[in-house]
């Protein structure tokens, strides 16, 4: 699956690109599907006009939502400030998450297969366990920048496991926010864990639901300008990276959208964080890529 180059170079940069690891007309087909999932959302009567306060509570709840479903969620600057869309619904999303690979039949067969496992299984994964799938869309002009930040944070597991495969459903370039990664930043500690607040300290329901907070771990600070190498790739790359790897994507101030899919796996081996905020129940099992 993987040459010996690739393989070392996955150890010693911690990320791998795969050029063409999807054919071009499954690209199209999800970029099709991606946009008819929008096409068929329709916003809440109430979205957007919440308080700041209780649009980070409905945001939550959202969120942990999501786990076992197909939501759209917006991009910050999607609404004026009377909570109305300021721009064209199509172009108002910022992701869809975190179960299309579970709910959805085209990203299901998308997500699975024996290309992904035989990869997963050269980078090391044992017994993955897919929990999430998103369809970032950074738009043109208001696509919003991702600061630096290590996927492990999200995805807690001991030893630390996950893994991010990023699919570049249209050309990422520097204009239109391509991922930047520190290479070798894979050794560097974790600096925060997204932490999930099921109950609180009582051991009680927290009013309100669960909270979600970052918590930090460890202080050492994240990369510089110069460490920072930029990935600009083709539609139908396989971007491949651990948890640790610190990265992160600009803005998109370009005319373009800049449409990916993501997967996140971890080791079924590894022990999976009960403070993660993405859980399954017995509903929907987590399974791994076949
Ligand atoms: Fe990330």
């Amino acid at each position: 699956m993987l040459s010996a180059e690739q393989t070392a170079q996955w150890q010693r940069d911690g990320y791998l690109v795969l050029p063409g690891f999807k054919p071009a007309a499954e690209v199209a087909a999800a970029c099709d599907r991606a946009r008819a999932i929008v096409a068929a959302f329709e916003p809440a009567a109430d979205t957007g006009t919440f308080s700041t306060r209780d649009r980070s509570r409905v945001a939550d709840a959202a969120l942990l939502a999501s786990a076992e479903a197909v939501h759209c969620f917006f991009e910050e600057e999607a609404f004026d400030t009377q909570g109305r869309l300021a721009v064209p619904k199509e172009r108002s999303i910022n992701k869809i998450g975190h179960a299309l690979h579970e709910l959805d039949p085209f990203f299901d067969r998308f997500s699975h297969g024996p290309e992904l496992a035989a990869l997963a299984r050269a980078l090391g994964l044992r017994q993955p366990q897919v929990w999430q799938s998103q369809l970032i869309f950074k738009q043109p002009h208001i696509g919003g920048e991702v600061g630096w930040h290590q996927d492990g944070s999200f995805f807690l597991t001991t030893p630390q496991t996950v893994t991010t495969f990023w699919f570049a459903l249209e050309d990422a370039t520097l204009d239109n926010g391509c991922l930047w990664v520190q290479p070798g930043g894979q050794a560097s500690p974790l600096r925060e864990q997204y932490v999930c607040d099921w109950l609180g300290a009582d051991g009680q329901p927290l009013p309100g639901g669960p909270r979600l907070r970052m918590q930090l771990l460890d202080a050492t600070p994240w990369p510089g300008s110069a460490q920072a190498v930029p990935l600009p790739v083709a539609a139908g790359t396989l971007v491949v990276f651990g948890g640790l790897l610190p990265h992160y994507s600009a803005p998109n101030r370009s005319p373009r959208s800049r449409l990916a899919y993501t997967l996140h796996a971890t080791c079924g081996t590894a022990a999976y964080a009960a403070q993660n905020w993405l859980q399954r129940s017995p509903a929907l099992p987590v399974r791994g890529f076949d």
